[in-house]
């Protein structure tokens, strides 16, 4: 049994930003960040290198049985860099080709067995924010606080499309919009592990808020939840 004292879930649809909260509220409570999107946008980035099909689940279970993966602790630049299989590909996992195959290999079930023990283990050096879809639900079910952060579709899309203009990189945003949608249907109507709200999570809708006030509002959830006093939201 992982003793799970200083253990954040956080889930969510896609572009919720839950990384960057995620990220920000680690750095704050000097806890590590583990982004398990990462893991299965790295799975993947070598299935596309490997030529290996989403159908092809074979394929997709031995990569993912075989994965070495390592989350460097943030850079100047505030980046958990991911080192996969000794290699850094950071800047490969996020953009275009992962994010249009990425759901489609996440609902693999040997891929889901495999990443759930990676997941774990990961877990278990304590003090620690975790973020994907089924963290609070399946991942770490006994984790000391879990959260369930969303915002309306539009917010989300026009979020992805600022931080991919930021980045320079060429975007529509009816195309990011489309991307959303259909990740997170895929995502929410998988069998195994679909994306869902835990029943003790605590759900907060941050389409009309700053990243300051979620965390804020985390913190206070936190601080009160540690007190044993009701959290209203
Ligand atoms: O950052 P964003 O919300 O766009 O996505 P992500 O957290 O990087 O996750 C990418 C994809 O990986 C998701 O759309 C899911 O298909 C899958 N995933 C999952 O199935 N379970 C998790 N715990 C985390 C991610």
């Amino acid at each position: 049994m992982i003793d799970l004292v200083g253990t954040i879930a956080i889930d969510g649809p896609a572009g919720a930003g839950k990384s960057t909260i995620a990220r920000i509220l680690a750095k704050k409570l000097g806890y590590k960040y583990i982004d398990s999107g990462a893991i299965y946008r790295a799975i993947t980035l070598l299935a596309i290198e490997q030529g290996i099909e989403a159908e092809d689940e074979i394929g997709l279970s031995r990569i993912a049985n075989n994965i070495n993966i390592e989350f460097l602790p943030p850079d100047q630049n505030g980046i958990n860099r991911v080192i996969l299989n000794k290699v850094d590909v950071t800047d490969k996992l996020r953009g275009g080709i992962i994010d249009k195959n990425v759901s489609r290999i996440a609902r693999v079930k040997g891929v889901r067995d495999a990443l759930l023990i990676i997941q774990r283990r990961l877990a278990e050096d304590n003090n620690i924010v975790m973020d994907g879809r089924d963290i609070g639900s399946r991942v770490l079910p006994d984790a000391e606080l879990k959260l369930y952060i969303t915002a309306s579709i539009e917010e989300r899309a026009q979020r992805r499309f600022t931080e991919l203009k930021e980045k320079d990189v060429d975007v529509d945003y009816e195309d990011i919009k489309s991307e959303i949608y259909k990740r997170d249907k895929l995502d929410k109507e998988r069998k195994i592990s679909p994306l869902v709200k835990a029943e003790d999570a605590f759900l907060l809708d941050t389409t009309d808020m700053s990243i300051n006030e979620v965390l804020a509002k985390i913190i206070e959830i936190k601080k009160k939840v540690e007190r044993d006093e009701d959290v209203s939201l």
